[in-house]
Order: structure tokens, then sequence, then C-alpha cells
């Protein structure tokens, strides 16, 4: 009989929004006539910006002409559309970024994943605690943890709490670490870092050799002029960090799919044996081998984004989002309840109340208010006390999903 990679099985029961999903599905059996409202995963309802549409149609009407044809695209993204990311996302904020750094994906959820492809079993990893799942449950699988303990902490990995004492900022570790996942705006918590924060990250990793993955796919969302939207904008960041971006929250990309990875050139790894080794030709290789790119279709649909037209149809929803998360935490904070995030980030971040559980609180607020929202103890020992709500929905569902809140409960 095969044999299985055993690491799975150290894994908990299940990825936390199918879990979420699988309550959610058998409280709807149970009561079929109540009207759920879901403010748990953060995936978006408002429809692709209408520029994105245009550009997407014109390339379907390209798919089906012979002239025009095109089969497989480059594995790394088509020039144009990482040109537009190099131009826009970087180099209009004076970062340093080549279209060449630019590593076009199907999602920043693989690419964090996947990264860990081109790493060694040997690193010592850094994690904040809350923090998305996926950094920890990959390498998990991959082998880089022991067993998880009684409050689902990872043998073998580092813990860096964030917290409401630390401004949901971790504090950077006395001891050496060669990897260090940091999101920003921050999922789950909506905290953003400083540039001053983000400074000391990468001095420590300068000066420690170590590789941040700097997870930015909220970026959009920040509202705050001071608030840095890559890691790149930091002076010595080319060095040591590599960063995620997403087309999925911005432009309503979830089940379009476009993404991309920034690895600069200069970035380095080593060997057992001390040899210094470019992480971007690992990546390129890994990428070259293990994917054919993403579709030529939804390429083109994202190269809309970065179009007058489509930048200002995506600021919209943006603001559109913000508009909601501005109602949730006021709303909430009206009622009595403590909020965090929601002012440059699409998360808002819950103190629970009268001492519940996070996992208390997401059972009270579906069976008493039929709304869903992510129990902060499902990204880690510290999100414990905590519910995540995501101002992903239509503005009659949140309105509604607050009166129902605010009515059913009484926190004061
Ligand atoms: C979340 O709710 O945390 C996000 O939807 C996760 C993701 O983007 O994969």
């Amino acid at each position: 009989m095969a044999r299985i990679n055993e690491n799975y099985l150290k894994l908990k029961a299940g990825y936390l929004f199918p879990e979420i999903a699988r309550r959610v599905k058998a409280f709807a059996e149970a009561n079929p006539t109540a009207k759920i409202i879901r403010l748990g995963i953060g995936d978006v309802t408002e429809p692709l910006p209408e520029a994105c549409i245009k550009a997407m149609k014109a390339a379907v009407e390209e798919m089906g002409v012979r002239e025009t044809f095109r089969g497989y695209g480059p594995e790394q993204g088509y020039p144009w559309l990482r040109e537009k990311i190099a131009i826009h996302d970087y180099q209009s904020r004076g970062c340093d970024i080549s279209a060449e750094e630019i590593f076009v994906s199907d999602g920043s959820k693989c690419d964090t994943g996947n990264i860990l492809d081109i790493f060694g079993d040997d690193n010592k990893i850094a994690v904040t605690d809350p923090v998305y799942p996926v950094y920890v449950d990959t390498n998990v699988m991959a082998g880089h943890t022991g067993k998880a303990n009684e409050k689902g902490e990872y043998e073998g990995l580092v813990y860096l709490p964030i917290t409401a004492e630390n401004n949901f900022t971790a504090a950077i570790p006395e001891e050496k670490v060669d990897l260090i996942y940091l999101c920003f705006p921050n999922n789950p918590t909506g905290a953003t870092a400083t540039r001053e924060h983000l400074q000391a990250w990468v001095d420590y990793a300068r000066d420690n050799e170590a590789i941040i993955l700097f997870d930015a796919a909220y970026e959009a969302f920040i509202t705050e002029p001071s608030i840095p939207h890559s890691i790149y904008e930091i002076p010595g960041a080319k060095d040591c960090a590599i960063e995620f971006r997403s087309f999925s929250k911005n432009a309503g990309f979830t089940g379009t799919r476009c993404a991309f990875t920034v690895v600069p050139k200069n970035l380095k790894g080593k060997t057992r044996d001390g040899q210094q080794v470019d992480i971007w030709q690992l990546w390129y290789r890994r990428q070259s081998t293990k994917f054919n790119g993403v579709s030529y279709i939804v390429q083109r649909g994202a190269e809309a984004v970065y179009t007058e037209e489509g930048k200002a149809q995506v600021a919209a929803l943006v603001k559109f989002y913000m508009e909601n998360a501005r109602i949730i935490r006021e709303e909430l904070t009206k009622a009595g309840l403590k909020v965090y995030g929601g002012v440059n980030a699409p998360y808002v971040w819950v103190k629970t109340p009268e001492g519940l559980s996070s996992w208390e609180f997401f059972d009270k607020l579906l069976q008493q208010a039929h709304v869903v929202g992510t129990p902060g103890a499902g990204f880690g020992a510290a999100g414990e006390g905590y519910l995540r709500l995501s101002a992903f929905n239509s503005r009659e569902n949140v309105i509604e999903a607050m009166n129902r809140i605010t009515s059913t409960f009484n926190f004061n």
C-alpha cells in the first residue's frame, strides 16, 4: 500500500473556513427559514469592475480567432501585465522593482504555500499569532514542524503574539529565525505596520540573513497616507523580502484568480555548505516546472485594473467595502463591544463579550442573530477571545447584520 505524507496527520481537523462552512450548513439545515448573513470568509460580493469585464470579453473574442488565438503563455506571466504592475504598484511609490522580478500567479494563498518548495527543511520559521492559517498549515504539510500542543501551537515554529497590548504588531524576536511571515494590513486583526516597524523587521532580517515573506494582499484598503503599501518602500527590503499581492480583494478576483509574487533579483539564500544562491532563479525554475501560468483572458482582465477607468472602478469597490467596515466598527462600538481594525483593512477584530470564547461567540451570533463571523481562535492561540468580521458583503446585509447583533444582544 502506498505510504502517505504523515505530516498531514498532524494538521488540526479541518482548514478553518471549510470547518465554519460545515457548522453553518448544519445550522441552515436545521433552521431552513433563517436568513444567514455571512461575514466570515473574506470573499468579495460585488461584481467585477466593468473595465475588467470589457477586457476579458475582448480577450475571449481573440481566443476565438486563429490569428489572435494564444496557447501556453509565459509561465511568469505576460510581460505587458508585469510591466504595468511594476510601474503602477511599485515604481510609482518609489520602489525599485522591475517587471522581471514579478511572477503572475493564480493566487497569493497558493504562492505563500508553494514558496516553501524552494526553501530547505531546516529553517527556523516565525509566524505571528494569530495568523493566516495557510502559513502554518503549509509548513506542517512540508514537515517543518513537530506535533501541535493542546493550544494548537506546532512544535518547531516560533510564534510571535500580536495582541491589543502591542497594537497587533509583533515584537522583533530575540532569537535568530530564518523565515518570517508578515501580513500587513493584517489578516485577521486588520492592523497595519508603520514604516518604523517594518524598518525594524528589515534591519532584523538583514542582520540575521533571514527572509521576510510579506503578504500585502490587502494593501489597497490602506486609507492612512503614512502607512506603507509595500515592504519595498522600506530601504534594504529588496535584500531580504519576497512580497505577495493579489487582485482578489481589490478588484474582486477571488473567483477569477490572479495574483503576483515579487522576488527581487538580488535576493539570496544559501546552501548547507554556505554557498549563496539566487532565490529568483529557484522560484523561476519552480514556477516554470510546476505552473503553466494564468489564463490569457484573466491576465487581460487584471491588466485592465491599471487603466484610468479600471483604477477608478477599483477605488470605488475598495471605498464601498471600507464604508461597510466603518459601519461594522461604529455599530459594534456603540453597542458596547471593543473593536480593532477596519480602518486600513476590510476586517474588524472584535473582542468577545462576557468572557465568551471565540467559538462560543461564533455560535451565539450564528444561532441568535444568524450572522457568521470567523472565530479568532481559528487563527491561533492568541486569537482566542476575538472574532473576525469581514466587510465583504452588500451594504444591505452589513446594515441588517449590525441591526440584528445590536438588537439581539446587550453588551453594555
Ligand atoms: C480570509 O477570509 O481570511 C481570506 O478569505 C482567506 C483567503 O483569502 O484565502
